[in-house]
């Protein structure tokens, strides 16, 4: 030890002095998810490991090779991804009904079967043991041994499971799928996967939660690009209403509250701590610049949509047009701790060089959108302790809808707690909301075209998150 370091330790506290354990054990992951149990906390309904009934993305297809099976957890069960005869991607019950031990240590030795890396008891795609190899040929357990089979089907280089119970009666894959993943060579989805490590619906809700874009994606690269990247300030919350109970759809927002002569400024003062924020307009140097290159994609015909595809829908896709294409980010619940985030990027190129230049962009758009952008929504989040006591904003409108969703129609759904009609939570928001003159019915708000607090309409918040109109949009 340094005579430094020695004299550190004696003026006390090494190493860390009082830091180190500021903050109790110290820890690099984010503090435990704890489910709340409170009839008063609309939250207490949401699964912590998702909603089992649906379909959902596992891993690209590309991924699963002949000889050797991959193991996958999604919403807390863990399953084994393989290619039977003919090439088909499969997936069974990672636990060998055997014994129990995990498939995916074990190897697919001849192709189309894969084995238990234990006894050798060896499937089919189906699920059914076709030789046990140590027992040799005559073993009395091929046909009786069954491994759990889940449905498979694999859209654009995407292998999607179905998680449900019933594996033989899975509902239709078209129901939880976009659409556009059923398209021909016309339509070109990519996809990019973070890993978050926090609950699914911490995750979901971060998308229209408030408006944190020259929050927490100040030093983003997509704020240097975009005037309002799709979020201006504004007290009001997005109006939504609830689309053949599976999605909740943004009709209107307040974008322009705080716009002067039709301009919305990019810096505001606040007189209670005497300063600006942003602190300076030096990101938006270049948006002369930025901006005229955005503006090519109006160019391009708009990636339509059927309505009930726009918006956040259940088991937990976030869905926004960005006029040339369409974004999907998609929370899959690993555990309840652990969230798989699929991005998908849906275009329908026009021509082949357009497909070339879509696919040349490719990198640059996720880069910027994906990871620089949206991991700082991660960074924000992690630590939020969802089961404390919540106080919420107008700003905080969506959110709520969100939540009536998801706790009202989804598929499998249990009522563990009964919840109360409106929680203290929600009635702090529908308040925060009247103060602004606005009211909120629970099934549907304000009506597509109708002004909210005087300065809103349909155009107004359109232009703000990228529904389709001629200002640049981004996702949150
Ligand atoms: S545990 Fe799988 S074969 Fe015995
Ligand atoms: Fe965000």
């Amino acid at each position: 030890m340094g005579l430094i370091k020695g004299f550190q330790k004696f003026r006390g506290g090494w190493p860390g002095g009082w830091r180190r354990y500021a903050m109790g054990s110290p820890r690099r992951e984010p503090p435990s998810f704890v489910q709340p149990r409170n009839p008063d906390d609309r939250r207490s309904l949401i699964p912590p490991f998702g909603f089992r009934e649906y379909w959902y993305p596992a891993l690209p297809a590309r991924a699963i090779k002949w000889r050797k099976p991959v193991g996958l957890r999604i919403c807390g069960i863990d399953i084994v991804l393989f290619r039977d005869h003919g090439g088909t991607v499969r997936a069974l019950s990672n636990i060998c009904p055997h014994r129990g031990a995990w498939l995916s240590w074990g190897d697919c030795f001849w192709k189309g079967f894969i084995s238990c890396p234990y006894h050798g008891a060896t499937f089919d795609g189906d699920g059914n043991c076709v030789e046990f190899i140590t027992e040799g040929p005559d073993s009395k357990m091929v046909g009786r041994l069954k491994a759990r089979a889940f449905p498979t089907r694999t859209l654009k280089g995407m292998v999607f499971v179905w998680m449900g119970e019933d594996a033989e009666h899975p509902v239709a894959i078209e129901e939880d799928v976009p659409p556009e993943f059923f398209e021909g060579r016309e339509s070109v989805v990519r996809h990019t996967v973070r890993y978050w490590r926090c609950n699914w619906m911490i995750s979901l809700e971060n998308f229209f939660d408030s408006h944190n874009f020259f929050w927490v994606h100040r030093n983003s690269i997509w704020v240097g690009m975009n005037r309002y990247g799709g979020r201006p300030r504004t007290p009001i919350g997005y109006r939504a209403r609830i689309i053949n109970n599976k999605t909740v759809q943004v009709v209107s927002g307040a974008n322009e509250y705080y716009a002067v002569n039709g301009t919305i400024p990019l810096q505001m003062y606040y007189p209670r701590v005497r300063g600006w924020w942003p602190k300076t307009p030096l990101r938006w140097t270049w948006l002369w610049l930025t901006e005229r290159i955005l503006r090519i994609k109006f160019l391009w015909p708009k990636f339509e949509t059927p309505t009930e595809w726009d918006g956040t829908r259940l088991p937990g896709m976030q869905r926004l047009s960005t006029w040339n294409g369409f974004y999907t980010r998609w929370s899959v619940p690993v555990e309840d701790q652990l969230t798989r985030v699929f991005y998908f990027r849906s275009v329908r190129p026009v021509n082949r060089l357009d497909r070339f230049a879509r696919w040349v962009a490719w990198p640059f758009y996720n880069f910027v959108v994906h990871y620089n952008f949206s991991d700082q929504d991660y960074d924000a989040m992690q630590t939020l302790s969802y089961e404390s006591p919540e106080f919420l904003s107008s700003t905080d409108s969506y959110l709520v809808m969100l939540r009536k969703l998801f706790t009202t129609h989804a598929r499998g759904l249990k009522r563990t707690v009964e919840v109360a009609e409106q929680t203290t939570a929600e009635k702090l928001q529908a308040e925060a909301d009247r103060g602004f003159g606005v009211e909120q019915r629970s099934d549907q708000a304000a009506g597509a075209n109708e002004r909210v607090g005087g300065s809103v309409s349909l155009e107004a918040h359109r232009s703000g998150i990228g529904n389709g109109s001629r200002r640049t949009s981004t996702p949150k």
